[in-house]
């Protein structure tokens, strides 16, 4: 995101201490807003007791950078919508998790899915692409692997129980995030995903193909509340993986290459 002169200048006017940047004077309503926004995708949060907002390094470095290049990368740019927690019960419970299960999340950002994956005696790998998120998910030690990576150039290494995700939805990158991790997935398995309403309803071949897919494999796409992601259309997304494709692929056990085979001539798993 390009950076308007006004916040630019309403940053570098400010007054930097320690962790804590205070702005100069009341700013104006929609100024304040864009000026939050700029701050916060440095990870600056506004805390109301100190009235400033709080960085978890030094305010001056943390700035540093956005005022040197005049733009920064918003979370919603990176693809980042946290799960609300009561969404990740409603998943969980769809995804029928059991004591001891092997699950992997794909694109755990802070493990808001993760977290409630491992409270439910889950055993839970991580892949997330953004290192200061992966390290959050690492200090809390639940997981049992986390791995800082683009899980779309991630060979399969292992099988899973269960697949729940909720991936970037940007330029239909949730359907490729999703077909890949049905990759990972376990004969008699299963993935549950939210994604983006658009694969319900668009034309394009991706989008047509996944509904198929979907459809081939008895699986659910069904509409979320509105309020969940601010407003984004989503759905949430239940494959399961029948043994039945594994043996038609003429693959019986827990190796990936044939049935990976599969998926890169069809589509299909
Ligand atoms: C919509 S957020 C969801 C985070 C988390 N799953 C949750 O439910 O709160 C998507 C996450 O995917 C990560 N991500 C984006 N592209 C990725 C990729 N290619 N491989 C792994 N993670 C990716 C983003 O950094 C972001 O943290």
């Amino acid at each position: 995101m390009k950076i308007d002169d006004d916040v630019l200048d309403a940053i570098r006017n400010a007054r930097c201490d320690g962790p804590a940047l205070y702005l100069s004077g009341q700013l104006e309503d929609r100024l304040y807003q864009r000026v939050n926004l700029a701050l916060s995708a440095v990870g600056g949060k506004w805390d109301r007791w100190k009235r400033a907002h709080v960085f978890p390094i030094n305010a001056a470095e943390a700035v540093a950078g956005l005022l040197a290049e005049g733009e920064v990368t918003t979370d919603a740019e990176r693809g980042y919508f946290p799960t609300p927690s009561a969404l990740v019960d409603e998943i969980l419970d769809l995804a029928d998790l059991q004591t001891g299960q092997e699950v992997l999340e794909p694109s755990a950002g802070t493990g808001a899915m993760a977290e409630r994956i491992a409270d439910r005696g889950a055993v839970v790998d991580c892949v997330e692409l953004d290192p200061g998120r992966a390290e959050i998910i690492r200090n809390q030690d639940y997981a049992r692997r986390v791995t800082v990576a683009d899980f779309l150039a991630l060979p399969v290494s292992a099988r899973y129980d269960r697949v729940v995700m909720n991936p970037p939805f940007a330029k239909q990158l949730d359907i490729r995030h999703v077909q890949r991790a049905l990759r990972w997935v376990r004969p008699n398995g299963l993935l549950v995903a939210v994604m983006f309403a658009g694969l319900a309803f668009r034309n394009n071949v991706l989008a047509a193909d996944f509904r198929s897919q979907v459809r081939e494999a008895r699986g659910t796409i069904t509409p979320l509340p509105d309020h969940w992601f601010k407003g984004i259309r989503t759905v949430l997304t239940v494959i399961p993986v029948r043994p039945q494709l594994y043996e038609l692929a003429g693959h019986r056990t827990a190796e990936a290459p044939v049935s990976d085979q599969r998926a890169s001539q069809d589509g299909l798993f």
